[in-house]
């Protein structure tokens, strides 16, 4: 059977980027795959973050990954801290593996570390080393398969770069994974700057729909998206960023082509046309609100799940790190 491994880092409450990027995917994988998903907490920390509220953030990622309909019954959903000893190990091997330059060339690292330093912050070592975190969290768990955004191309490729010399070297322990993207909304852009990618970290609110936000304010979000000065919807990244973002939102929330919006909007004008892909966005989100409402009152029980997701991904991921030791010729415990 496929085995199929993701994560989201607990920054802030989901976008329709994460969405439609990733979790669709990961949703529909777990009907054919063995699938395991991950809050990554770990990975949360390097960039500076507020103690007071990571542990918060975490649970309620987990709900709003089951409110949009990850099954903990059929998957494996856990918290990268919980095993946090098995992941951090992996990495420490792979460290010895992975080169500096191809870390430094990492986009992410370029864009994030320009960031700390515009905020007179710290351009951590775990920046750099992040992907390698990355690596450890796939690799452990033999993933076939890794849905994500187009964002993440280059992560995925340098997870099977670090296994693939691995292996060269020490044995064939890992299997090498390969990313899996959705056809449309690979890459969801911020809705007041389509030539940016959606994302929390985004300067305004306004530019971003959160998968909790009430319908109105979607409406409205989608109703002031920054559109260029022409009347005809049509599918051009180039020339048209925001109508053809706003285009693949709506491919992406109603299973149509993309070529059938453009027929029915095309000479509708542009306040037609907002105002349906602001009504698919909310159809589409209705069921998840409405479990994310019920989820809400108990985070005891999310919690308990979790802690039985760490069990059931321990059981998978240590036995990985063991041969990882043994192929590298770590001396066995007595
Ligand atoms: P993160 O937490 O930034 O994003 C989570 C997922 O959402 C996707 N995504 C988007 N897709 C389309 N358009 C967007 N605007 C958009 N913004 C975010 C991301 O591609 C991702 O799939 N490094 C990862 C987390 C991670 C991980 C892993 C992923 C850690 N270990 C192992 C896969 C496998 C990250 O920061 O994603």
């Amino acid at each position: 059977m496929t085995r199929v491994f993701s994560g989201m880092q607990p920054t802030g409450d989901l976008h329709l980027g994460n969405h439609l990027g990733a979790l669709v995917n990961w949703v529909r994988m777990q009907e054919t795959a063995d699938v395991t998903y991950c809050v990554v907490d770990l990975h949360a920390i390097t960039m500076a973050h507020d103690p007071a509220v990571l542990a918060d953030r975490t649970v309620g990622l987990a709900m709003q990954f089951v409110a949009a309909g990850v099954d903990p019954d059929r998957s494996t959903l856990f918290v990268q801290s919980h095993v946090g000893d098995v992941h951090a190990q992996m990495t420490w091997l792979f460290d010895a593996v992975a080169g500096v330059g191809e870390l430094q060339k990492m986009p992410q690292f370029r864009e994030k570390s320009e960031q700390a330093a515009g905020r007179n912050g710290q351009v951590t070592a775990g920046l750099l080393t992040y992907p390698v975190l990355q690596t450890s969290d796939i690799l452990l768990y033999d993933a076939d398969e890794v849905p994500v955004g187009e964002d993440q191309r280059h992560h995925i490729e340098i997870a099977r770069d670090i296994g693939g010399r691995f292996n060269h070297r020490f044995g064939e322990v890992f299997v090498l994974p390969k990313a899996i993207f959705p056809e449309a909304a690979a890459r969801v852009m911020d809705l007041q700057d389509p030539t940016r990618k959606m994302s929390t970290s985004g300067e305004s609110d306004k530019g971003r729909i959160n998968l909790l936000d009430d319908p109105d304010r979607i409406l409205k979000k989608v109703r002031s998206a920054q559109t260029d000065s022409g009347r005809e919807v049509a599918y051009d990244r180039g020339d048209k960023a925001g109508v053809s973002n706003l285009l693949e939102i709506m491919a992406a929330a109603t299973g149509r082509t993309i070529d059938e919006l453009v027929d029915e909007y095309a000479d509708g004008g542009y306040g037609t046309f907002k105002a349906a892909v602001g009504e698919a966005i909310v159809e589409m989100l209705r069921p998840l609100q409405a479990r994310h409402a019920e989820l809400v009152d108990d985070p005891g029980e999310m919690k308990r799940l979790l802690a039985a997701g760490a069990d059931k991904a321990r059981a998978v991921s240590a036995p990985t790190l063991q041969r990882a030791k043994d192929a590298m010729g770590f001396l066995p415990a007595a």
